[in-house]
């Protein structure tokens, strides 16, 4: 049943862009526009609805925006939003807008701000999970995560052409200042010899260099250590130093770090942005509110926004087995 209350809606992007961002503001703006809705577009995410950015979207504004990466809304991270009172400034704005429902496309920051807009000034929600970590609660993908990691595999496989040629160790830092799904999966797509996540704790330097002297001495011709950056900056540093210091390797240090942001969303990102920010209209139009789209079982669905707040570094431990298992 259509909710009838529902005559306008505003989207914003918000947190660190993620490629197939566009593809789900294409989906929105147009599902929203089908449904006869206004639909506004809010630049630059929270900073943006604080200082009136809005604006009025057609079918053309979203045209030939899905292949590329970035977010043609534009994001911020927004820390004043964690303030109440500013939040209920931010209602007052929308509600001068006349604006119904609000969708967001963001991580786990930008659902927070959502939830909290939602519970205090009942201010319609439903939000889309973009961010490249995919470490969102609820959903086992987020939107970016696998343009993210073909960019960090290309770059890898790159790398491990010149280290072979040079028989050279590198140690490879991807992004993930507090999740580690980027490192693992660029870990077993890459064939590297180690894998460091941050999040299990200190990495063990002894087990990394006996893993590379005993591939030296089986005849590798290189070895890759992917690491995922932690939030500590230095990490791969640290790692090259111990290396060095401790066990007598030189390893070189290569840090890809926002070219894994941007760049053209991958079909995978393109088809799931498309389908979650049609299911994210379809709930506000149909009177859900609180809500956030989520990929269960290969299927987008919604769930319950109160299930998808919190990090959830979603990795299977069998996968750190299998690496080691493929490395040797
Ligand atoms: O978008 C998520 C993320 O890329 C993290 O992996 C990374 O730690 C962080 O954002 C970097 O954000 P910023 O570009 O704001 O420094």
């Amino acid at each position: 049943m259509t909710d009838t209350s529902l005559n306008s809606i505003a989207v914003l992007t918000s947190g660190g862009d993620s490629p197939g961002m566009n593809c789900a503001i294409r989906s929105v703006v147009r599902t929203a526009l089908g449904a006869g809705l206004t639909v506004y577009g809010i630049r630059r995410g929270y900073s943006g609805l604080l200082d009136g950015s809005f604006e009025l979207m057609n079918a053309s504004s979203v045209g030939n925006i899905l292949q590329h990466g970035g977010t043609v809304l534009q994001t911020s991270r927004c820390p004043e939003f964690l303030d109440e009172s500013i939040r209920r400034e931010a209602f007052h704005i929308l509600k001068r807008k006349k604006i119904d429902g609000l969708v967001v496309i963001g991580g786990n920051g930008s659902y927070n701000g959502a939830h909290c807009l939602n519970q205090e000034h009942g201010i319609p929600v439903a939000c889309v999970p973009g961010t490249i970590d995919n470490d969102v609660q609820g959903t086992e993908y987020t939107i970016g995560f696998d343009t993210a990691v073909q960019t960090a595999v290309e770059a890898v496989d790159k790398i491990r052409d010149t280290a072979s040629s040079h028989a050279r160790i590198f140690i490879v830092e991807v992004m993930g200042r507090k999740s580690s799904s980027i490192a693992l999966q660029v870990g077993i797509c890459t064939g590297a010899e180690n894998i460091v996540l941050p999040d299990l704790g200190e990495p063990d330097f002894s087990q990394i260099s006996k893993d590379i002297k005993r591939g030296i001495k089986r005849g590798k011709s290189s070895s890759i250590i992917i690491c995922a950056e932690g939030e500590k900056p230095g990490l791969s540093y640290r790692i090259q130093e111990r290396l060095k210091d401790d066990h007598g390797l030189d390893a070189h240090v290569c840090i890809l770090g926002h070219i894994q942001r941007g760049g053209n969303p991958t079909p995978q990102d393109r088809s799931i942005a498309s389908q979650m920010g049609n299911v994210a209209v379809n709930a506000l139009l149909e009177g859900r509110n609180a809500i956030a789209t989520a990929f269960q079982n290969g299927k987008v669905i919604e769930v319950p926004l109160s299930e998808s707040l919190g990090k959830d570094n979603k990795y299977d431990p069998k996968m750190i087995d299998l690496a080691k298992v493929l490395s040797i």
